[in-house]
């Protein structure tokens, strides 16, 4: 019956299966050592307020402009002139009919802007492009492009270019 004389020999494999088991047991300790590491760093580094994109619905843009504001989120991170209840200290203030020509003229900045209004757009677009020196990077949401419809962009690059 070669069926019960093959039994006496399996040690040997079953010792090559322990040293896989260790094996792959120290790589799954490892990587749970791994996401716990970086989960517990990036909780500590989240001083900014994060906001999900869940959290924010389309904005059309038929919205007057203090709900748009505040439907979209920015309040949570930044001031904006005339808007109830933006105090938002995350971000710089937005009254960029002040500040834009600053920030094109700055020259650290990189982006494709000529102008504020063009500045505005990409700030919100990709805001990636230029840092606001002072400001963390990697903050600010970097999808409004699915959020804002082009009326509701444009509505609030109107309001931006010429808050003081
Ligand atoms: C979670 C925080 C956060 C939210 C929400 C947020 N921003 Fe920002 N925003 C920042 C930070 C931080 C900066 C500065 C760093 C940078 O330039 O990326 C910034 C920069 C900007 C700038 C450039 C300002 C300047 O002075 O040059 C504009 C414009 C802007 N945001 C518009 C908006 C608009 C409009 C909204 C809502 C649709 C919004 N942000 C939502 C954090 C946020």
């Amino acid at each position: 019956m070669p069926e019960f004389t093959a039994s006496p020999s399996v040690p040997p494999t079953n010792q090559k299966n322990r040293v896989l088991g260790a094996l792959a047991a120290g790589f799954v300790l490892l990587v749970a050592l791994v996401a716990i590491r970086n989960g517990l760093s990036s909780e500590s580094l989240q001083t900014a307020p994060r906001i999900d994109p869940s959290m924010v619905p389309l904005v059309t843009g038929d919205e007057p402009i203090q709900e748009l504001f505040v439907r979209a989120g920015c309040p949570v991170c930044h001031h904006i002139p005339g808007i109830a209840g933006a105090n938002g200290q995350v971000g710089p203030a937005l009254n960029l009919g002040k500040t834009g020509a600053m920030r094109l003229a700055d020259p650290h900045y990189r982006g494709q802007a000529r102008t504020v209004r063009d500045y505005i757009v990409e700030s919100v677009m990709s805001p990636g492009v230029y840092v606001v020196p002072g400001f963390p990077p990697d903050t600010m949401p970097v999808w409004y492009g699915r959020k804002l419809s082009a009326a509701a962009l444009d509505k609030i690059v109107t309001y931006l270019e010429e808050a003081r």
